[in-house]
């Protein structure tokens, strides 16, 4: 007989939610615009309404809490807060003075998000993270948010660089829909030092707050295809997505730019933010000169994203992060969409199993933030995939209490992984 797994005393059990990808209303920013474009989003859906979290997010709130959560990482909407240049919306303020309020009405650690993607349409018209003069408005904006909520325990500056950079201008899948290598490494660049004037800023106005990036560590095959040309493309790839990031924050490493460190990027996370879902690997297929895909070839089940499920990556990138960097650690997102809701509750606990793992070897992670507390428009994708611990209907906006979200929260209130759900899903198996 197995036994149970314990996690830390105080360890975080919550999950995570974007604004624009569950509040609905967001007609202002530079992704709602892109919707418009016929044929842009699968199914050709419009976030809309999304879950209308922006109204239901007291009850969602009751909800998470009720199935034992005790943590929610969640986002600021610029586009909300500064629609226009000059403007700010007090009534914006407010409403997410309400929503920080609920969470810890609902005994909610919170993790406020500054940037999930979207941007307001005034700043993209002026060619957003591309310019680095735009740094300035990222800048009042953070300003903004300092002064005005002062009560946020943990910022989340910016969701993902690596992510956002790629899909807006390498790989057109974003506003503005540019397709550069330049264009990657300019706006990588940026948003890097969006994060830096982020942490800066905070800190001025509220210094004991802690700030943390948020980064998405894909874990790209070197050695498994056993091919040269992989690994060579996989380091390349891995150095340009993985390895700025913590060369910033170790150094001061001024991303992409040879032999230049700047104080003023170093140590610029109090924690990090560690996300992880997939492989990354690179194949070849006819007519094609080289594809990433986020499986591997002998791959059994993939989610609806067609993503495989390899967890040993997870561990081993959350082991590099502790070693390179050497600071507290939050899982600030790891799921998968699915209908199969056997399926979620077997990923979850097998990607929990690599984070103890890692604990035990003597990382410090400090929670585990499950994506996402609810489905959620999943940009180019729309509603199909269902990455929610709690489901929704979308026509009724009936919030659906799944398997998973029963198990997740008695793990939660618990702290362990019984040996129990260790047998029924054999945890140790592989
Ligand atoms: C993003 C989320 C997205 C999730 C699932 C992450 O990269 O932060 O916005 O929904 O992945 O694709």
């Amino acid at each position: 007989m197995s036994e149970d797994i314990l996690f830390p005393e105080d360890f975080l059990w919550g999950s995570a939610i974007s604004a624009y990808q569950t509040e609905g209303g967001n007609y202002s920013n530079d992704w709602f615009e892109h919707e418009q474009k016929v044929n842009q989003i699968k199914n050709n859906d419009r976030c809309g309404k999304a879950c209308d979290h922006y109204n239901l997010f007291e009850s969602d709130h009751e909800l998470i809490s009720k199935y034992d959560q005790n943590a929610l990482r969640t986002g600021i909407e610029w586009s909300r807060i500064m629609p226009s240049e000059n403007e700010v919306n007090e009534d914006e303020i407010e409403h997410y003075h309400k929503v920080i309020e609920s969470l810890e009405r609902n005994k909610l650690t919170s993790f406020i998000n500054i940037h999930h993607f979207t941007v307001p349409l005034w700043f993209s018209s002026k060619g957003g993270f591309l310019k680095k003069r735009n740094l300035k408005y990222f800048e009042k904006y953070c300003e903004i948010l300092s002064k005005n909520f002062p009560e946020v325990k943990y910022w989340n500056t910016i969701n993902e660089p690596n992510i956002f950079a790629s899909m807006y201008y390498l790989y057109a899948e974003g506003p503005p829909s540019k397709q550069s290598l330049i264009a990657f490494l300019r706006g990588t660049r940026n948003i890097l030092h969006a994060h830096a004037i982020a942490y800066h800023k905070i800190k001025e106005y509220n210094p004991k707050s802690l700030v943390g990036i948020v980064k998405n560590f894909p874990y790209f095959i070197q050695k498994e295809e056993g091919k040269i040309w992989v690994k060579i493309i996989a380091k390349i790839a891995d150095k340009f997505f993985n390895q700025v990031t913590l060369d910033m924050l170790r150094t001061g490493k001024d991303p992409f730019i040879p032999f230049v460190k700047k104080k003023w990027l170093k140590d610029t996370s109090d924690f990090i933010g560690f996300n992880y879902y997939n492989v990354a690997n690179f194949v070849r297929k006819k007519g094609q000169f080289i594809d990433l895909e986020m499986k591997l070839p002998n791959d059994k089940r993939v989610t609806q994203m067609d993503w495989g499920v390899y967890p040993l990556g997870f561990y081993k990138g959350l082991m590099r992060v502790h070693k390179e960097l050497k600071i507290p650690m939050y899982v600030t997102e790891n799921g998968l969409a699915t209908l199969d809701d056997n399926f979620r509750q077997e990923y979850i606990l097998k990607h929990l199993v690599q984070v103890k793992r890692a604990i035990d070897e003597g990382a410090d992670i400090r929670g585990f933030f499950y994506w996402g507390a609810i489905d959620n428009f999943e940009w180019n994708e729309g509603f199909e995939p269902r990455f929610g611990l709690i489901g929704v209907d979308y026509a009724t906006q009936e919030r659906i209490i799944r398997n998973a979200t029963k198990m997740y929260g008695s793990i939660a209130k618990s702290n362990r992984i019984t040996a129990e759900l260790i047998e029924k899903f054999d945890l140790l198996g592989d």
